[in-house]
Order: C-alpha cells, then structure tokens, then sequence
C-alpha cells in the first residue's frame, strides 16, 4: 500500500491551479445518465471517486471516453437499472445514482451504499422524499428497489435537514415528471447550483437555484450538453492552509472567490492576509505563526463547511492559543484527531466540540488516514512538523486530490509517494 512521506518544516510559496469539484462532478455525471444523448463534462477532476462513478457508468451501458479532464459520457446504449453492492459500496455518493436511474427508466435497485468513516449516514430523508413523489420503495436484505408504475404528477416536499444528497436525488428524480415538484429546505452548495445549471443546458426546468425552494417543471426529456465543473472550494481550502501552517504565500488561480466567502474570515483570524486579485484568483500571505480561531461551528451552507473543519483544525493546532470547534453536521467528524495527537497536537474532544490548544511545533511521525479530509489534514500537519511524516491508508486521499504530492513539490515541499 503506497504512502504519503513528508519532511516538513519547509515554507511553501508559488502558485497553483485548482482542480473541478469532486462534490460537483459525482452528482453530474449520475446525471448524464437521464440524457438522451453525448455530455461532454469539461474540468473533470481525475479522482479515484471518478473513476469509481465511471464503473458504474460503464455498468449500466454507458461509454466512456476521459482524456486530458474531459469526460465524455455517452447513455445511448444503457440496458440496465440495477447497480451491485460491490459498486455501490466503493463510494458512499454512488447513491445519487438512485434518483437518475429513476428519471432514466422509472425503476432502480440498488444495495445500501457503503459504510461511511463520518458516523452513520442514513438516507432515510432521500427515501422519503421519493416516497412523497409517488415512488414505491421495497428494502429488502440491504437492497433497495424503488419505482413507479406510471410518469409521476409532481408534489410539495419540505426536507427536515437541507440534506446535500436528499436535494441532489429529488432533483434528479423529479425533472421528467409530469408535473410541477416543489422542495423546501433544499441544500444551497455551490455544487447543488452546478448541478442544476447542467440539467437546465440539457433542457430541464429548475428554478431557485442558491435559494431555499426549487421549483422544477417536468419535461419530456433531456438532451445532450457540454458543461465546465466548478472549481473545488474545499482543495483550495486545503492548499491555502498548507500556505498558511508554513508561513507561506500563494497565489491560487481557477478558483471561485464568492464561494470562499465563509473561509476567508477564518483565515484572516489567524493573521493570514488575504488579496483578492480577481472572481478566480486569490493571493494569501501567512504570518510567521498563526492566531488562533476562537469559535468555529460547522453549518450547512453558507455557512462554514464541515469538510474544512479537519484543515482548519490542522491550523489551529500550532496556532498561538486555544481554538475552539463545533461540529454540527457529522457525529464522528474527529477521527483525525487521534492521529494529530501523534504529531504532538494538544486536542481535547468532548461531543461535538474540539479543544485545540496550539503548540509551539509539531513533530513528524507515522500516522493514518482516516477519511478524505481527515487524510488532507494529516498532509497539513506533516507540511509544518519537524521531521519525517510517513501516512498509510492515502487512497482516502486520492478519492478527492488531483496530483497532491506533485502540486505539493511546486509550492517547494519535500513530499513523495512510496510503496
Ligand atoms: C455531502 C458531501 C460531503 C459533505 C456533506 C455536508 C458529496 C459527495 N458529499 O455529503 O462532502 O461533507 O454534504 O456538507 O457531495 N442525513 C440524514 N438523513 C439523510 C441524509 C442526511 O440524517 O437521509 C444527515 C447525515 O447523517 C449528516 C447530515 O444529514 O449528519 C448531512 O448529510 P448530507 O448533507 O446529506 O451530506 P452528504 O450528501 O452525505
């Protein structure tokens, strides 16, 4: 099993180009599968959780074509609706295949997808939002079957929790209705918007993207689009606080400024300077060592995003003083932690809430990922420790990072891959 080995303590300085949203691209390219024919899927992020959604693709009779970040996805030759458990449990987001299939051919069966590193992660809200279109839904022995006997009128749904996955199957589900759906309480991400402005190129009629209530008006079909994936806000999180912990600077390009909106403030809490130079690019200036954050809660957006907490908390960790973190959105989001501990973190975890008190330095020691983002904050933490950090388990990295050790080394790291 490869890993991820680090000497730290070196300043990174440059400038560096981010990549398409992985949260954007997953949802779309499920989507493709309701088209009627070729979508061409530009700025497509070369991700293990891509390759994992291109299996299924495949599966289901679609062909592919990926090169040089444009995906090409042509359905024309889908001749099934079913996808194995081993599939869908490669990839927790593989269950947003659920409400295209159902758009595509009125009927899916699915098994549950797989278990998940945040804490449990029902999808009771997806269920019963399909249930409120008029879908008949059977579980049976982890497996879901779901399907309607003829083209459903439309309905009013309100979602207890602005779930990002509820919202992403609803959509899909709903837009060849026969009538009009209403959904309250949607989530508003920046990749739920991306989402909608695929569909609406491929004729669909959804409006309200970024509110709290979509309004989508069945048509008879979709039809084939090209489209450019946002950039990901949560990689450019992460490398502007590999920036940041270095005491570094960095330009960052291709990047969607507006939607760093609740992560600038944080930085500029710790001292970093922020310039925005344009809509797509932001410079960052980092002081020697970093204040620390006094109160960081999670919340759905637009609030501050629960995949940043783990690189933030990498931050605060040798910030000068005690932080403070809430988690809201993820019952076992602190996985990390026990691993920053290794590196000579001083964290106290009670419930939802995280007590940094910042070091001085960290030192360099074998740790392991425990999730995507928990992983990004471990390569953080080993960017700034002194000594050698060796991390196992980097295929959790590689579900959501294009190229990282080799966007690391540009920016002047000491960091390489080995088995
Ligand atoms: C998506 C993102 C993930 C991000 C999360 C929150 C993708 C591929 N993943 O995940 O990176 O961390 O949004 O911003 O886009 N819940 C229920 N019942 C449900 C659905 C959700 O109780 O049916 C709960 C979950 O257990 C969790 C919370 O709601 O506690 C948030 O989940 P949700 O917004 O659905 O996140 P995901 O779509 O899974």
């Amino acid at each position: 099993m490869p890993k991820l080995v680090i000497e730290g303590a070196k300043q990174l300085n440059g400038e560096i180009k981010i990549q398409g949203s992985k949260n954007s691209v997953l949802p779309i390219l499920a989507a493709t599968i309701i088209c009627d024919d070729e979508c061409i899927i530009n700025n497509c992020p070369d991700l293990l959780d891509v390759h994992t959604s291109i299996e299924i693709l495949k599966y289901l009779g679609c062909k592919i074509k990926f090169e040089n970040s444009t995906l090409a996805v042509d359905p024309r030759s889908i001749n099934r609706s079913d996808i194995p458990e081993y599939l869908m449990r490669k990839m927790r987001s593989s269950i947003i295949f659920l409400g295209a299939l159902l758009s595509k051919s009125g009927n899916a069966k699915l098994s549950l997808p797989g278990g998940c590193e945040l804490g449990p992660r029902p999808i009771d809200l997806h269920l019963d939002g399909l249930r409120q279109m008029g879908f008949i839904i059977y579980e049976n022995h982890g497996y879901i079957e779901c399907k309607s006997k003829y083209k459903l009128p439309g309905c009013n749904i309100t979602l207890s929790f602005p779930s990002v996955g509820a919202t992403e199957n609803l959509i899909l589900a709903s837009v060849k209705s026969s009538g009009i759906t209403v959904i309250n309480n949607v989530a508003r991400e920046p990749e739920i918007c991306d989402l909608i402005n695929f569909l609406n190129k491929c004729g669909a009629k959804i409006k309200g993207a970024g509110e709290s209530t979509l309004l989508i008006e069945g048509v008879e079909s979709l039809h084939s689009a090209q489209h450019s994936i946002i950039p990901d806000r949560i990689v450019a999180t992460t490398y502007m606080s590999a920036a940041a912990i270095t005491g570094g600077t960095l330009l960052l390009k291709n990047i969607s400024v507006k939607e760093l909106d609740s992560i600038i403030p944080i930085f500029e809490e710790t001292g970093c300077l922020i310039n925005k130079k344009s809509e797509s690019a932001l410079y960052i200036e980092s002081p020697s060592r970093l204040y620390p954050n006094k109160l960081i809660r999670t919340m759905p957006y637009p609030g501050f995003p629960t995949d940043s907490q783990p690189l933030i908390m990498a931050m605060a960790s040798v910030a000068n003083g005690t932080s403070v973190f809430v988690e809201n959105i993820f019952e076992n989001r602190y996985k990390h932690v026990g691993e920053l501990l290794r590196l000579g973190a001083d964290i106290k975890i009670e419930g939802k809430v995280a007590i940094v008190e910042g070091v001085k330095r960290l030192s360099g020691a074998n740790v392991t990922s425990t999730d995507l983002r928990g992983a990004a904050a471990l390569v953080i933490s080993g960017l700034a420790a002194e000594g050698i950090t060796t991390i196992s388990d980097v295929h959790h990295i590689d579900r959501g990072y294009e190229s990282i050790e080799k966007n690391l080394k540009s920016l002047g790291a000491n960091i390489e891959r080995k088995n």
